[in-house]
C-alpha cells in the first residue's frame, strides 16, 4: 500500500502552502487530529495567526479531530476576546490599572468553554468559529460564514449567523456514519475502503462492515 504519510508537513510535492496542520502545531492548547489540512493562499504559519485571543490564561483549548478540511483565511475567536456583555459598560476599566483596577472584582467575563471540530468536518473559505462552538462531524460550514451556535453532526450551515442549510443524508444514515466512525479506522482500512467512501451509499458502507 502506498498511503499518504500522516507526519508530513507538506503532503503535496512542490506545494509548501498545504500542511497536514498537526505537523505545524506547538501550543499545548490546541490539539489537531492526523490528516487534518490547511490551505493559506500565502503561508500555512497564517493559521495560527487566525486563532485570536487565545491566552494561556483563560485556559480554552481549541480541539480539531481527524480528516478536516480547513480553507484559507478561516478564523477562530476564542473566549479571551469576551468582554462583559450584561454590564451597563463593556469596557475592561480593569486592565489600564491605578483607581480601575478593581473594576472585575467578584465579576468574571463571560467564558463559553472549548471549540471543539468533529472528524471530516469542511470549513469553507473565510469562516469565522466563535468562542466555545462545537461543530459535529461531518458537518460542512460555507464560505464566509460565522458560527454562532453548535453544529450538528453532516449538516451544512451558512451564513451570519450560521443557520442549516440542509443536512447532508437522512437521520437514519446519519446515525449509522456515527457509529461507523471511519476516521477512526486503522489508515490501511480506511484506504481499502476510500471509493465507497466517496460515494454517497451509507448502506453499502454499513452492509460492508456488516451493521
Ligand atoms: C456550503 C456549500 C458547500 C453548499 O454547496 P451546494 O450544496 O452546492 O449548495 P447550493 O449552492 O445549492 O446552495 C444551497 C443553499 O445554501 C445557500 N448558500 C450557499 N453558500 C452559502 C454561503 N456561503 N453562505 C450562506 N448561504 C449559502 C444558498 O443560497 C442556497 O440557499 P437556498 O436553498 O435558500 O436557495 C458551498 O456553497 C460552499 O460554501 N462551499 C465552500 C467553498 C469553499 O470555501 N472552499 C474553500 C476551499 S476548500
Amino acid at each position: 500500500m502506498d498511503i499518504p504519510n500522516k507526519d508530513n508537513q507538506f503532503p503535496l510535492a512542490h506545494y509548501n502552502k498545504l500542511v497536514f496542520l498537526k505537523n505545524i502545531i506547538s501550543q499545548p492548547n490546541i490539539v489537531v487530529g492526523d490528516y487534518t489540512y490547511y490551505d493559506d493562499f500565502v503561508n500555512p504559519e497564517n493559521f495560527i495567526r487566525n486563532v485570536k485571543y487565545h491566552f494561556d490564561f483563560v485556559g480554552d483549548k481549541l480541539i480539531i479531530g481527524k480528516f478536516c478540511m480547513i480553507a484559507s483565511d478561516v478564523t477562530f475567536i476564542m473566549n479571551g476576546g469576551n468582554h462583559l456583555s450584561k454590564s451597563i459598560s463593556a469596557y475592561p476599566f480593569a486592565i489600564f490599572g491605578g483607581d480601575w483596577k478593581d473594576a472585575m472584582k467578584d465579576k468574571t467575563y463571560p467564558y463559553k468553554g472549548d471549540t471543539i471540530i468533529g472528524n471530516d468536518v469542511w470549513l469553507g473559505y473565510n469562516t469565522t468559529i466563535m468562542p466555545g462552538v462545537k461543530i459535529g462531524d461531518g458537518a460542512i460550514i460555507a464560505s464566509n460564514s460565522t458560527v454562532v451556535k453548535n453544529v450538528e453532526p453532516y449538516s451544512i450551515v451558512g451564513g451570519n449567523p450560521a443557520r442549516l442549510i440542509r443536512k447532508r443524508f437522512s437521520d437514519e444514515s446519519i446515525q449509522i456514519l456515527l457509529k461507523l466512525k471511519w476516521w477512526e479506522w486503522d489508515i490501511e482500512k480506511i484506504t481499502q475502503s476510500i471509493k465507497i467512501l466517496t460515494g454517497n451509499d451509507v448502506d453499502a458502507l454499513k452492509n460492508l462492515y456488516n451493521m
